[in-house]
């Protein structure tokens, strides 16, 4: 059997060895408690599980790649309020299933066939995998604690055609400051290339809202990835949505039905409840704020040290050997997995309950 080589050159996704070392542990009779992988543990408020049930219907048809109208609208109002930024429902805006897929397929959508697509490193690994599949050539831009964790914009590559960003950032925690996308945005009108920004996780914070890069003053180069999965904590009902140029969103409004990603629509009308409210957000901010305050104290009174970190559900911390924790059941993330400037870190992401991250912090005292 021949498959695709780029696919038979990729190691394993780097959460299914997470996976295999978890369901080991516990078929050995360990208790774990699982900060590997950041898929929230957090309840979906019953409001908006109420709007997908009251949402289904007898007969459910193929949805549409533009989304439902109300969707858009709903996703749009939310830009308004929550960035000040005007962004047209029907020609800026496409709903998307979760963003990964969006992530993954953007450099297909794109010229960059050929072409360098660029992302920051450490990473979520979903850039490098969609930028290889699209026939584009990859390059890193390390980004390191003492820039704060930003790209070093004077060490851009040559023929980008792509470049990802994604503040606060996962793995390490860091914001970005507007500064950024401004310069970014003068730079890619100059050079001529896209910025991609996944903004994932811009609604888990602690002490101010980040930005986004739709606040960036020339939005003509910027394309948004935004989604339901953390704000909300429904990663399992795969929401979100791109919000970029008219010419972007044409593009893929062309493409999307080909493969077929439009989320479902009872998920898109449970979508439009939780765009537009913010109680549920700010207690799921305030169930992380209470795990933050079990877990900081216990890490840093091992001597280790929690660096950035300021947004995101995730600690990016300096000391812990990983496999002294497994073996004690608590899993982590070695940095490395992210990408060799991670290497020396380990990521916790805060999603066991808050029972088991005190129950954490009590295994962490006894080291
Ligand atoms: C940085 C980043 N971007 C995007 C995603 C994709 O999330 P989803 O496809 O659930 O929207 C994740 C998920 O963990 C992530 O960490």
């Amino acid at each position: 059997m021949s498959i695709n080589p780029t696919l038979a050159e990729m190691a394993t996704y780097p959460f299914v060895r997470l996976e295999e070392k978890r369901r080991e542990l516990t078929a050995a009779g360990v208790d774990v408690i699982d900060f590997g992988k950041g898929d929230p543990n957090e309840p979906t408020d019953p409001m908006i599980r109420q709007a997908l049930i009251d949402a289904v219907p007898e007969r459910s048809p193929y949805p549409l790649a533009a989304g439902l109208p109300v969707l858009r609208e709903a996703a749009a109002r939310w830009c308004g309020t929550r960035f000040g930024v005007e962004v047209d429902p029907d020609t800026e805006l496409v709903p998307t299933y979760g963003s990964k897929e969006a992530i993954f397929s953007l450099a297909e959508v794109l010229a960059t066939s050929g072409r360098v697509v660029a992302y920051g490193e450490p990473a979520y690994p979903v850039y490098e995998r969609g930028a290889r599949f699209a026939g584009a050539r990859v390059a890193t831009v390390p980004l390191l604690r003492e820039n704060g964790f930003l790209p070093d914009l004077d060490a851009l590559p040559d023929d980008l055609a792509l470049l990802w960003v994604n503040y606060p950032h996962n793995p390490t925690g860091a914001p970005a400051p507007l500064e950024l996308y401004e310069r970014l945005t003068e730079l890619a009108r100059e050079r001529d290339f896209w910025i991609a920004s996944d903004e994932a996780y811009t609604e888990l914070w602690f002490d101010e809202p980040p930005v986004s890069a739709l606040q960036a003053s020339d939005r003509s180069r910027v394309i948004v990835f935004q989604t339901l999965s953390k704000r909300s904590s429904m990663t399992g009902y795969r929401s979100g949505f791109v919000a970029a140029p008219a010419e972007v969103i044409a593009a893929l409004k062309a493409y999307r039905p080909t493969v077929g990603t439009a989320p479902q629509e009872f998920v898109q009308r449970a979508s439009v409840v939780a765009w537009s409210d913010e109680r549920h957000v700010e207690e799921t901010r305030a169930r992380y704020a209470a795990k933050r305050d079990v877990m900081i104290p216990a890490i840093e009174k091992l001597g280790w040290e929690i660096v950035a970190s300021q947004a995101t559900m995730y600690l990016w911390v300096v000391g812990p050997d990983p496999d002294a924790l497994l073996a004690r059941g608590i899993i982590v993330s070695p940095g490395e997995m992210f990408g060799p400037s991670g290497k020396g870190y380990v990521r916790f992401a805060l999603v066991p309950t808050l029972d088991e991250c005190r129950r954490a912090a009590e295994i962490l005292a006894s080291l």
